[in-house]
């Protein structure tokens, strides 16, 4: 059956869809030994022959792997360092599959981040259109007051745009700093930074503890895990 070339890479692990197109339009790939940099182009994997750097890329030898991470504050969500900056695959020990972290946090956020090599989860699970719930745990300075609130379940402007339907709930209140939980599902830069900015409770702290019904728990800062078979089901469903 044909497909397209950039989710036949994805799938094979060889990089996430967007990347993969990177790589086509780069004339990295070759297809019966011919580069194209056309990004319609769609190809037969049991007929057609794909390279990449000279290999040939199969999705047949391709095991999938699914890791969440809890990420702790002050690495880069990249492959490679950046500007002296650790990397989150830096933690991941003894993984042999060439992973890619699916979306990112920032450099000074903690909590739950999904790697895995399979390009087409990846591609879902960042793409807007599929709204998956996001949850963080956010220490947030003063008291926001219920207006405050309602502006940002409303939807607050960030960068010139409107955000969509968001949740915010206090979750404790201290003398300078308030922890609040808050649930959104779309993925703009630095989102739920700019979001209490605009309600001018700035972020002092900031972590996600959830991806749709995917839950960090109790998985110390720093280390990983395989999801089980049931949440990599359950990710697959969304
Ligand atoms: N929103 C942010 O502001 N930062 C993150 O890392 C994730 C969501």
């Amino acid at each position: 059956m044909e497909e397209r070339l950039q989710k036949f890479l994805a799938e094979a692990g060889v990089a996430s869809r967007r990347k993969a197109e990177e790589l086509i339009v780069a004339g990295k790939i070759k297809v019966n030994g011919k580069t194209v940099t056309e990004l319609g182009t769609k190809i037969d994997p049991r007929k057609d022959e794909i390279t990449y750097l000279g290999k040939k890329i199969s999705t047949k030898e391709t095991k999938h792997i699914y890791i969440m991470l809890h990420k702790p504050e002050g690495y880069v969500t990249t492959a490679k360092e950046q500007f002296g900056r650790p990397a989150v695959l830096d933690l991941i020990k003894g993984v042999e599959e060439r992973i890619f972290p699916v979306g990112r946090l920032d450099y000074d956020t903690s909590g739950l981040l999904l790697l895995t090599n399979d390009g087409d989860l990846t591609y879902k699970l960042t793409h807007p259109k599929h709204d998956v719930d996001k949850t963080y745990i956010a220490r947030i300075y003063g008291t926001p007051t219920e207006m405050d609130l309602q502006k940002f379940r409303r939807g607050v402007f960030v960068d010139g745009k409107r955000t969509k339907p968001a949740k915010i709930q206090i979750l404790e209140k201290g003398e300078r700093i308030c922890t609040v939980e808050i649930i959104i599902h779309e993925g703009r830069n630095r989102q739920v930074r700019k979001m209490c900015e605009a309600i001018k409770h700035p972020v002092a702290q900031l972590k996600r503890v959830a991806t749709g019904d995917l839950k960090l728990g109790d998985l110390p800062k720093g280390k990983f895990r395989h999801l089980t078979e049931k949440e990599v089901k359950y990710l697959k469903s969304l």
